[in-house]
């Protein structure tokens, strides 16, 4: 078997209660096949500046920088969501560890469990079939661009900044990608107004003629919002920068039924960083009515991408499936036109995937 360290960071909100049962997921898959996995959990987020004063404490990003990867929750605290002047916020410790690890690409795949059908707010015809994977860029763009307020505090701007290097290294892992599926590949951007995405365009014109057996389309942000929509199937792999990739994705949540359903995988220099892409969720925090599945999803992520265990990974993919046909679910997921679910918190999801695992 393998041998590795996982950090767990389990975050704010509904972080700590999901992020448990990707840890025990991944714990059961270690003794089952015979791995040994060592783990680790670190503070991140309000929970961390409550502690420290800070979103990313050192002690934190050590742990990170030597472990193999990385199981996060989630971050984020209403009370910075309703007071932007708040100087030191959650958000900062996770694009600051995105950025020390050079995780610039971030694959969210979006694709719909047969059983969740029904609990879109998406005809089922539409969706049925729909299988996307993003490669979101994610530590370029207006995210990391240069922040400038005027004096007199009235004037704000954020640069929208990409250099070449950033667009080639993330196309030529979406090109491979897209090798590995149906050979499409749809780059998102807005090269009718912004010079950033005009950049961005050329460079995966010239990136596709080294991959001639993948069909390249453009499309600008706005019509890909309503394609994404209109009809997803058409999409296989989709390349776009930081914040196109963050509003999409969302977006493309409702594909798959419920942001609770969906996992993310951030990669890039080495180690690798694995998390649900919903947020913390102050409102249902504390409840435990939460979705685990999202985090059990990441979990199976990680054992693919970083650990190249693919038979684990579809192990607790196919627990998943079985949770779900078994008609359990979680208040995010339920059918909206049937009774037959049974409707269950965090706690007694994650229990039934567990038994399916074993
Ligand atoms: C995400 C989140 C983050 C982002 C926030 C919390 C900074 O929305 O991972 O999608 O915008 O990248
Ligand atoms: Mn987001």
């Amino acid at each position: 078997g393998v041998d590795k360290k996982i950090l767990v960071i389990p975050g704010d909100g509904i972080g700590q209660e999901v992020t448990a049962w990707g840890q025990k997921v991944l714990a059961t898959i270690a003794k089952n096949y015979n791995h040994t996995f060592h783990f680790d959990e670190g503070i991140m987020g309000h929970v961390a500046i409550e502690a420290t004063g800070e979103p990313l404490p050192d002690s934190t990003l050590d742990k990170a920088k030597n472990s193999d990867a990385i199981l996060f929750g989630a971050i984020g605290h209403a009370k910075y969501d309703n007071d932007p002047t708040l100087k030191v916020r959650p958000e900062q410790g996770l694009l600051k560890i995105r950025k020390e690890l050079g995780l610039y690409a971030n694959l969210r795949p979006i694709k719909l469990f047969d059983e969740l059908l029904e609990a879109s707010s998406i005809k089922p015809e539409i969706l049925r079939g729909a299988d996307i994977l993003f490669f979101r860029e994610l530590t370029g763009d207006v995210y990391f661009g240069e922040k400038k307020r005027t004096e007199d505090r009235n004037t704000a701007s954020d640069l929208m900044i990409y250099h070449r290097y950033e667009v080639e290294r993330i196309a030529r892992k979406a090109y491979e990608a897209a090798r590995t599926r149906r050979n499409k590949l749809c780059s998102v951007d807005k090269a009718n107004v912004l010079e950033a995405s005009r950049l961005w365009r050329e460079v995966v014109q010239e990136i596709s003629k080294d991959y001639p057996d993948v069909e390249t389309e453009h499309m600008f942000i706005d019509n890909a919002a309503m394609q994404l929509i209109k009809d997803p199937k058409r999409f296989d792999v989709v390349l776009t920068g930081n914040l196109f990739g963050d509003i999409l994705t969302d977006e493309a949540s409702q594909i798959a039924g419920s942001m609770g359903m969906l996992a993310s995988a951030s990669v890039g220099d080495k180690v690798g960083f694995y998390e649900p892409i919903h947020g913390s969720a102050h409102d249902i925090a504390g409840k435990g009515i939460a979705n685990p599945l999202a985090s059990i999803l990441s979990a199976a992520l990680m054992l693919d991408i970083s650990f190249g265990l693919k038979t684990e990974s579809q192990r607790v993919i196919k627990a998943v499936e079985a949770t779900l046909r078994q008609g359990y679910r979680t208040m995010d997921i339920a059918n909206k036109h049937t009774e037959n679910d049974f409707i269950m918190g965090t706690d007694a999801m994650g229990a039934k995937v567990l038994e399916n695992l074993n």
